[in-house]
């Protein structure tokens, strides 16, 4: 087995224009054009983003067709979207959504 690392661009030798930036919990994320937040964020080794309500385990993409709602995060502080059906746009900022996603109404 060779060391390079294949990628689903790289099987299908797709040349995608240059990436761009996205922000992950102060993190910079490089996007492809097109790619979906939750892809970019898997590329970039990411695999947690949110936390669950009552327990706070970790949850990130799992159907990636946006039936399971378990990718959702905050964007460009809106909560509760799902990144795996919002390409990612250059200057996007995504932090990780704890519990609900709406802190900002807490007393
Ligand atoms: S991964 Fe299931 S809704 Fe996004």
């Amino acid at each position: 087995m060779s060391g390079a690392r294949q990628t689903p661009a790289s099987l299908v030798g797709a040349r995608p224009e240059a990436a761009h930036i996205i922000e992950f919990d102060g993190r910079e994320i490089p996007a492809l054009p097109g790619q979906s937040i939750a892809a970019a964020l898997w590329a970039a080794d990411i695999l947690a983003w949110r936390t669950t309500r009552v327990e706070g385990r970790p949850r990130g993409a799992f159907c990636g067709i946006g039936a399971c709602y378990d990718c959702l995060a905050t964007v460009n502080g809106r909560p509760n979207q799902r990144t795996c059906l919002l390409p990612a746009q250059p200057g996007d900022t995504v932090t990780t959504q704890e519990g609900h996603g709406r802190a900002d109404l807490a007393i």
